[in-house]
């Protein structure tokens, strides 16, 4: 199919880690994703990446969401070349717990003024179909796992949950004030791994602080030892307890989502809120013995103390998404860090 008779959607944050995938999956369901990125915390090579998997020299445009006069051009342009945006795929944020606390308003200005220019321009156009990078931070600690969408919020832990509260709050507001607005809020739990050709793949920028790239570059040499964050919590083994699935079924689900906004009615606006997990948690030792056992490689590790604002345990009820996006994971922990290792040994030392 040549790029100009597929559904052209846009992606924003498209050179980073979840955006780069699910352009990847979007362009196996048959749409053209248009890659839309400031390159804030992605590199160039992410782009080529999408393209070389994806064989095709898929649009990419360096842009700053909050930039209306260029969102509004772009828009303007895909329709005047006859491949008008048929929704959104929104990523475009910082995401980093720790940044968060220490510059608040830099993620306030970024996650949800971005967020409002873009919707702002998007009404302008008449795009109605949004999909939203949600988190499960927004739950905090909840009362009972696995967690359903209807769980409480509870109160932000840091400036960067806040605004993906803030964000599911404007974007339901959004929904409510425009007739046929279709809004999927996706609330991932721990997206890991890579895609098995290990052309793209996570970029932490420095020490990562999420475990999975901490664990592989211990195996890979680069840190010395990842340290457990505690092993006193009231779970099985006394580490924590995460829902870590597939970037790649992640990217899968956006699909899914995509297309739910798409079979919505015209004129009916519609929010929905989807947990995206695989509905089984793993503690922080069972992900270490895991890797070990699919890897081979050893990883040196030592207990240390909490980490502060830690959630102690919590995993997806993704019965919602099974049931009316007809998405589930595919693949189990095992592939995911086997994926990941594939990533870091291309990545080198
Ligand atoms: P990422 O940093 O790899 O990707 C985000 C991309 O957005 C980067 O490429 C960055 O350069 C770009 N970007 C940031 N601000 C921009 C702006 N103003 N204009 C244009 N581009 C901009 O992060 P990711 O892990 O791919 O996360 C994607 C989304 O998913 C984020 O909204 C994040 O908050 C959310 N999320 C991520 C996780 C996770 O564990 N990775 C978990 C829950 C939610
Ligand atoms: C964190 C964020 C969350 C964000 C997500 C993706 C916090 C409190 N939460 O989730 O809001 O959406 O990242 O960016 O920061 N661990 C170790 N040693 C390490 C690193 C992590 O033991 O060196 C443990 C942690 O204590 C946790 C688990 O591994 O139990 C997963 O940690 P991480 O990958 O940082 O993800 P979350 O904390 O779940």
């Amino acid at each position: 199919m040549s790029e100009g008779s597929r559904p052209h959607v846009l992606v924003t944050g498209g050179a980073g880690y979840i955006g780069s995938h699910t352009a990847v999956a979007l362009h196996e369901a048959g749409f053209c994703p248009v890659l839309l990125d400031n390159l804030d915390n992605a590199s160039i090579e992410a782009v080529s990446g999408v393209r070389e998997i994806c064989q095709e020299d898929l649009p990419f445009h360096q842009i700053d969401v909050r930039d209306g006069a260029s969102l509004d051009k772009l828009f303007s342009d895909l329709y005047a070349q006859g491949t008008p945006l048929q929704g959104i795929l929104h990523f475009a944020a910082h995401k980093a717990v720790g940044e968060s606390v220490a510059q608040p308003a830099r993620y306030a200005s970024n996650n949800v003024g971005g967020l409002a220019v873009l919707l702002e321009t998007a009404a302008k156009h008449g795009v109605n179909n949004v999909v939203f990078s949600s988190s499960c931070t927004v739950y905090g600690e909840p009362s009972q796992v696995p967690v359903s969408e209807s769980a409480p919020f509870q109160t932000a832990e840091s400036p960067y949950g806040w605004t993906k509260q803030a964000c599911e709050r404007v974007l339901t507001d959004h929904a409510q004030s425009l007739a046929g607005a279709h809004v999927a809020l996706l609330r991932y739990f721990n997206p890991i791994g890579a895609h098995p050709s290990a052309i793209i793949g996570e970029l932490p920028l420095g020490v990562p602080n999420n475990l999975i790239p901490y664990l592989t570059q211990t195996a890979s040499g680069i840190r010395q030892k990842l340290t457990v964050f505690g092993n006193d919590y009231p779970t099985p083994d006394g580490t924590c307890v995460r829902d870590y699935l597939h970037v790649m079924d992640l990217a899968e689900a956006h699909v899914a989502a995509l297309k739910w906004c798409k079979t919505q009615a015209s004129t009916s606006s519609v929010v929905r809120a989807f947990n995206l997990g695989t509905g089984q948690g793993a503690s922080v030792l069972e992900v270490i013995q895991t890797f070990e056992r699919v890897t081979g490689q050893q990883v040196a590790h030592e207990i240390g103390g909490r980490r502060a604002g830690d959630v102690v345990a919590i995993w997806a009820d993704p019965s919602r998404a099974q049931k009316e996006l007809a998405w589930s994971t595919q693949r189990d922990l095992a592939t995911s860090l086997q994926d990941a290792w594939r990533w870091q040994e291309k990545l080198g030392r």
